[in-house]
C-alpha cells in the first residue's frame, strides 16, 4: 500500500504533524553536477522532512525518486537523459512512484521533461519550496511543473537536513549576473542575490555545535557576496565566519577574478580559520578569448591578482578551471593558455573541451574548433596540468603538514586520508593512530607523492 497519500501538503509554517517521521514516504535523491547542487538536495530534504517524509538511499525502495541535475555541458544533461531512462524500471516495479526533475535541467528543458512519461514533476531552483505540494498533485494523477525564478529566494530560513560528518556546504548566495557567454547558469540560476550575513553565521555556528570540523561557503561567484541590509561584503562574511567559530576550517567556492579584492586577500591572511587555498578560473590565457567570453578582466588582471596572491598568502594553493576550444580559438590562443599555465603554475585545474549551450551568446557565434582540435588541445592542458601539479607535490616531501582526518583510505582500510589546508589529498597508515579520530588535524610527514595524492606517516605527540 503507498501510504505517503494521506500526508497532509502545502502549509509549510503548520506545526510538524504529531507522527511525523513516522509514515513511510521514503525519498531518494541523486545529485549531479556542482556543490550547489549538493547544497540543494539537502534543502529539499529538509522541506520534505515535515510532511513525513524519510530519506533512502535504494532508489528501488523509494515512493519518490528526486534527479537534481546539471545543465553546464552537453555530456552533464546526456549522462541524466541516460539515466531518466533507467526509472521506467524502477516504475514498473512500483506503479505509484513519482519520479522528480529538479535542478538547472529542470529549468533549461522545462516541459519538454514531461514528454517522456517517466517524469512527474519538474522544479526549478527557486521553486523548492513547492515540492511536496507538486509531489502530492503527482500522486493524484496530476503531473506538475514549477520553473519561476525568483529575484529574492535564498532559502535562508531552512537549515538543509545534513548527514552528520566533518564538512559541510553552506550556501551563502545564488544566482549570477556575470553572463560569461558560453554559460547556462545566469539563465538556470537566475538574479544574483546574497543570504542576510547573520543567518549564514548562525547556521555556521549550529553546524560547529554539530561536531562539523569544516565549511565551505557556496556560490557563483562568492566574492560578489553583498548583505545588502548590513552593507557587509564577502570578506566581512569570511572574518564574521572565523569569529564565530574560532577551531573551524573554512573554504570557499568559488570566486571570480574581477571581485577578488585585495581586502578579501588580506582578510585570508588575517585568520588561520579560512585555508590557504583560492580557486580562481580563468578560462582562456589569451585576452582575445577572454574578451569574447565576457569574462571582464584581462590575462594581466589575472596575473597581477596571482602575484598579490601569493604575496600576502605565502604557501597558498592555487587552482582552477579552463575551457578548451572555445569559438574561434586559435593555435596561438592555445599556446596562450599553456603559456598562462606554465607562469601561474596551479596546483590542480578542472578542464574541460567547450560544449555550445542553446540560448547562451556564443551559441550564436558558433563551434567551429574541430572536435579533434579541442580534444586534442584539452589532452594537451591536462598533460601539463599532470606535470605542473606532480612537480609541487614533490616540493612538499619532507614537509610536516596538518591534516583534517576525513575517514578511511578507499583503497585500503589500514589507511586514513584527510586534507590539508591547501586542500592537497593526504594517505597515511592508521596503525598506531592512539587517541585519534576522524575530525581531528594530526601532523603527517610526506614521504611520497604523485599529481593527485600525497602518502606520509603519522607523526605521534
Ligand atoms: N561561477 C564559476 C563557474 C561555474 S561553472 C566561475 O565563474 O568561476 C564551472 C566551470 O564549468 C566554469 O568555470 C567553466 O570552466 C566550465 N563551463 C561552464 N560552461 C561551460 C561550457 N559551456 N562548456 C565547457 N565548460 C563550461
Ligand atoms: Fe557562469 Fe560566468 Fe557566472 Fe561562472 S561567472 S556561473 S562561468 S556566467
Ligand atoms: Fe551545473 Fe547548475 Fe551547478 S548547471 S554546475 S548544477 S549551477
Amino acid at each position: 500500500m503507498f501510504t505517503i497519500l494521506d500526508i497532509p501538503v502545502l502549509d509549510l509554517n503548520a506545526p510538524l504533524p504529531e507522527d511525523a517521521g513516522a509514515r513511510t514516504g521514503r525519498v531518494y535523491v541523486e545529485t549531479y553536477g556542482c556543490a550547489m547542487n549538493t547544497s540543494d538536495s539537502e534543502i529539499v530534504l529538509s522541506v520534505l522532512k515535515p510532511h513525513g517524509y524519510t530519506v533512502t538511499d535504494r532508489p528501488d525502495d523509494a515512493d519518490v525518486i528526486l534527479i537534481n541535475t546539471c545543465a553546464i555541458r552537453d555530456n552533464a544533461e546526456r549522462r541524466i537523459h541516460d539515466r531518466l531512462k533507467h526509472m521506467k524500471f524502477f516504475k514498473r516495479k512500483n506503479r505509484n512512484l513519482v519520479v522528480g526533475v529538479l535542478g538547472c535541467m529542470a529549468e533549461r528543458l522545462r516541459a519538454s521533461l514531461l514528454d517522456t512519461q517517466l517524469v512527474d514533476i519538474v522544479v526549478g531552483p527557486d521553486e523548492y519550496r513547492n515540492v511536496p505540494s507538486l509531489i502530492a498533485s503527482a500522486i493524484e494523477g496530476e503531473r506538475g511543473i514549477a520553473v519561476k525564478l525568483s529575484r529574492v529566494e535564498t532559502y535562508a530560513d531552512i537549515v538543509p537536513l545534513r548527514t552528520d560528518g566533518i564538512s559541510a556546504w553552506v550556501s551563502i548566495m545564488r544566482g549570477c549576473d556575470k553572463f560569461c557567454t558560453f554559460c547556462v547558469v545566469p539563465f538556470t540560476r537566475g538574479r544574483e542575490r546574497s543570504r542576510p550575513l547573520a543567518s549564514v553565521v548562525d547556521e555556521v555556528k549550529g553546524l560547529f555545535d554539530r561536531g562539523f570540523k569544516e565549511i565551505t561557503l557556496l556560490g557563483q561567484n562568492v566574492n560578489s557576496y553583498r548583505d545588502e541590509a548590513g552593507g557587509s561584503d564577502f570578506s566581512d562574511l569570511l572574518a564574521a565566519c572565523a569569529r564565530a567559530v574560532p577551531q573551524m576550517r573554512i573554504r570557499y567556492s568559488t570566486s571570480h577574478p574581477q571581485d577578488m579584492s585585495d581586502k578579501l586577500i588580506d582578510t585570508m591572511a588575517e585568520h588561520d580559520e579560512i585555508c590557504k587555498y583560492v580557486h580562481l578560473p580563468v578560462q582562456s590565457g589569451s585576452d582575445r578569448i577572454l574578451e569574447l567570453m565576457n569574462r571582464t578582466y584581462s590575462v594581466t588582471h589575472y596575473l597581477e591578482r596571482i602575484e598579490r596572491i601569493r604575496k600576502v598568502l605565502p604557501g597558498v594553493a592555487l587552482s582552477t578551471d579552463i575551457i578548451s576550444g572555445f569559438c574561434s580559438e586559435s593555435e596561438d590562443d592555445h599556446q596562450k593558455t599553456m603559456e598562462l599555465m606554465r607562469l601561474v603554475r596551479y596546483d590542480g585545474a578542472y578542464m574541460y573541451e567547450y560544449s555550445p549551450r542553446e540560448n547562451t551568446k556564443a551559441w550564436k557565434m558558433g563551434d567551429d574548433v574541430l572536435q579533434e582540435t579541442k580534444s586534442r588541445r584539452l589532452t594537451e592542458i591536462i598533460e601539463m596540468q599532470r606535470i605542473i601539479g606532480e612537480e609541487l607535490n614533490v616540493l612538499e616531501v619532507g614537509k610536516t603538514l596538518g591534516v583534517l582526518v576525513e575517514g578511511r583510505s578507499k583503497r585500503s582500510a589500514s589507511e586514513w586520508i584527510g586534507r590539508t589546508d591547501t586542500n592537497k589529498k593526504v594517505i597515511f597508515p592508521h596503525d598506531g593512530l592512539a587517541g585519534y579520530s576522524v575530525g581531528d588535524v594530526v601532523n603527517v610527514t610526506i614521504d611520497r607523492v604523485n599529481s593527485a595524492t600525497l602518502f606520509g606517516s603519522l607523526i605521534v605527540g
